[in-house]
């Protein structure tokens, strides 16, 4: 059974509710067991446990939150231990050209320096609405399209999660999926 942890920071909750659905999305793949943690509560034994995870933040000041940065720089003692974890990013700005693609690239480099195989999204879940980077959003997702795009994020973990830690190739995302 794949294991996934949706971490996040949010200081006025638009990131809690993406990380909610991208939680969401991870769990309507079969077998999966997903853990939803914000940052003041999230512990080196979630990150020790999970096989994939997505990583939120609010973009502050063109980067990561400064308690997202604190808790990954507090994480070295598992540094080189826990190499192979598939990752991803979100991120909420105040407003698209914000940074928001700025901090899951962030996000990202963060997890690459603990080893993890990272991963975009190359599907479009609405008309000139895609999630190359990892989901990002002006605000809180309230539109359909806007939901989706945090959920395809969870699903496509899940999926990866599936494929590469539990042998599943039948969960494996199909080239229809991938432009819907
Ligand atoms: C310290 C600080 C810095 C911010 N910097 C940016 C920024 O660089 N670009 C932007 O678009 N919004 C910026 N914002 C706005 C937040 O990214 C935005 O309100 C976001 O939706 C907050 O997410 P949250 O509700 O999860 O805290 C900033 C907000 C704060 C508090």
């Amino acid at each position: 059974m794949g294991k996934i942890l949706v971490l996040f920071d949010s200081q006025s909750q638009s990131t809690r509710k993406i990380a909610a659905l991208v939680a969401q999305g991870a769990a309507a793949v079969e077998g999966m067991e997903v853990r939803l943690k914000g940052i003041d509560e999230a512990r080196s034994e979630d990150l020790a446990w999970c096989d994939g995870i997505a990583v939120g933040s609010p973009t502050h000041m063109g980067g990561m939150s400064w308690k997202m940065k604190q808790f990954w720089d507090g994480q070295t003692d598992l540094w080189g231990k826990i190499d192979g974890k598939i990752g991803c990013a979100f991120s909420s700005s105040g407003g698209w050209g914000g940074g928001n693609e700025l901090v899951c690239l962030s996000i990202l480099i963060t997890l690459i320096n603990f080893g993890f195989l990272v991963f975009g999204v190359t599907d479009y879940v609405g008309k000139q609405f895609t999630l190359h980077y990892g989901a990002v959003q002006a605000g809180e997702p309230r539109t359909e399209t806007e939901q989706a795009s945090p959920m395809r994020l969870g699903k496509r973990l899940a999926q990866w999660v599936a494929v590469q830690v539990d042998g599943r190739k039948d969960l494996a995302p199909g080239p229809m999926e991938s432009r819907a």
